[in-house]
């Protein structure tokens, strides 16, 4: 029994196997049927339809794995992607059940026509693309092409919601020949963004959320040339301008509104402020840098600087008034003041009496100088009692009493409430519109 067993088995074996190399099944039997091994001209280069007017539709799917750059200034963008590109040859097609059920072979790309499509907005090099080195047949005929590599393509951004903005971005297919091919979708949006986002291989400040399909026509010269538009929508992630950038201006404000405290310390409240406005350019430095120069419309982040900036100057240059019409009260100006005005006359008097003396003799000089002398010591002993009269009759009473200190204290007053509601309206207004997008 087993015996007779082991020799049918071994037998249908051989049989097998005998039957398969006479049949055979290799690639090479399907490439002669073809006649893919003799390689002529019209194989390659005319397009493989029997009548002319069939024109060839060719598929095309693109995956986006990879956010690698998003250049703002360049206006380009940069991604990694998987196309596939699909199209019918009409004279290549086999039954499969005579060829051992070969349903799909691998054909060296250079054998067959290949349509030439272009992307529209690529503007890198060739070499950053690769393309398989085999097209591969199916036994109706239709032929598939696969191409991955890094594409940078240019896109006009909008970057006026600044960090929290959506950036919308075309790779459009199209043919380099005018007539006779189709392009159309392989697999519509929702399919690509799946299978995109379930390949995502980054993870950075760009986050791919939708990919959607149109197919479209380009007219040149009246005459048609379709269009395939993959639309990617790219939002990018704030937090880090937010950090870096938004908050800092936000504090750098609410710190301006705070030196209004610091009142008595005029120097240090002066140069506190000035501190802030430089720190703030210190800011827009590093903004100059992100945003483009050529954008027509001014993004928000620039306007919220701007206007912070604006804001800041101008209450600095709000407490050099006051500071300005404090000095001009605790100085001259006074009914009072009789001794700074006897020394004032006394040196008006002194430098004249000088020349016109000296010009006649030189003898008497010498006398006018030991009057001078004396004169002088006067003035000094002067100075001196004026300097230590003059802090106790400003310090307890005369500043409260000056007119420019009330003055000064009313401008500070209102425009500190003027200041503070100017703030929360800029802040209101200009978050609205910031994520009003
Ligand atoms: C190649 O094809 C041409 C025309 O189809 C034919 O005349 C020629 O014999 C073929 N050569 C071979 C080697 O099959
Ligand atoms: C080619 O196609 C056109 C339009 O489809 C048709 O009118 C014509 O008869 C076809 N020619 C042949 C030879 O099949
Ligand atoms: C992208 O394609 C869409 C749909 O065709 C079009 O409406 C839009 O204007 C295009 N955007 C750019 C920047 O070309
Ligand atoms: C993506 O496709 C997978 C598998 O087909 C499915 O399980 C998943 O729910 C899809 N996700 C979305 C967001 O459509």
């Amino acid at each position: 029994m087993w015996e007779q067993r082991a020799a049918v088995t071994v037998f249908t074996l051989m049989v097998c196997v005998w039957g398969g190399v006479a049949e055979d099944c290799s690639y090479a039997s399907l490439f002669k049927h073809l006649n893919l091994n003799n390689k002529t001209d019209s194989q390659v280069h005319l397009r493989p339809v029997r009548n002319w007017t069939t024109p060839t539709v060719v598929r095309v799917n693109m995956v986006v794995y990879g956010i690698i750059e998003v250049n703002e200034k360049a206006q380009t963008f940069t991604v990694q992607t998987w196309r596939s590109t699909e199209w019918k040859n009409e004279f290549l097609s086999w039954d499969p059940k005579r060829f051992c059920g070969i349903w799909v072979m691998g054909v060296p790309r250079g054998m067959m026509w290949v349509p030439d499509i272009y992307i529209h907005e690529d503007t890198s090099d060739n070499g950053a693309t690769l393309y398989s080195r085999h097209l591969q047949l199916l036994y109706d005929g239709s032929v598939t092409s696969m191409a991955k590599g890094e594409l940078k393509a240019i896109c006009q951004m909008n970057l006026y919601h600044f960090p929290v903005d959506v950036q919308r971005c075309n790779i459009s297919f199209g043919p380099f020949s005018l007539f006779g091919i189709a392009i159309a979708q392989l697999s519509d949006g929702t399919f690509l963004t799946n299978l995109s986002e379930t390949h995502m291989a980054t993870n950075g400040e760009w986050e791919m959320t939708r990919i959607a399909v149109y197919s479209g026509f380009d007219t040149y010269n009246e005459i048609k040339v379709p269009r395939l538009n993959y639309q990617i929508t790219l939002k990018r992630r704030p937090m880090l301008y937010i950090i870096n950038c938004i908050l800092p201006l936000f504090y750098f404000l609410m710190l301006d509104v705070g030196t209004f405290f610091i009142s008595e310390a005029r120097g240090e409240k002066l140069s506190l402020k000035v501190t802030l406005l430089l720190s703030i350019s210190v800011l827009l430095l590093i903004l100059q840098d992100i945003l483009p120069s050529t954008s027509d419309q001014l993004p928000l982040i620039a306007l919220y600087s701007i206007i912070i900036f604006s804001l800041m100057a101008l209450s600095l240059m709000e407490a050099m008034l006051v500071s300005f019409l404090i000095d001009l009260d605790s100085c001259p100006a006074k009914p009072e003041p009789a001794p700074s005005c006897v020394v004032t006359e006394t040196q008006m008097e002194a430098p004249q009496a000088e020349p016109s003396e000296e010009k006649p003799e030189e003898e008497q000089g010498e006398k006018e100088a030991h009057q001078d002398l004396f004169l002088l010591t006067l003035i000094l002993k002067e100075v001196k009692s004026v300097r230590q009269e003059v802090p106790s009759e400003v310090s307890p009473g005369d500043r409260k009493l000056g007119f420019y200190s009330r003055l000064a204290v009313k401008i500070d007053v209102t425009f500190f409430w003027v200041y503070v509601i100017a703030n929360v309206l800029f802040l209101v207004y200009i978050f609205a519109l910031w994520t009003l997008v």
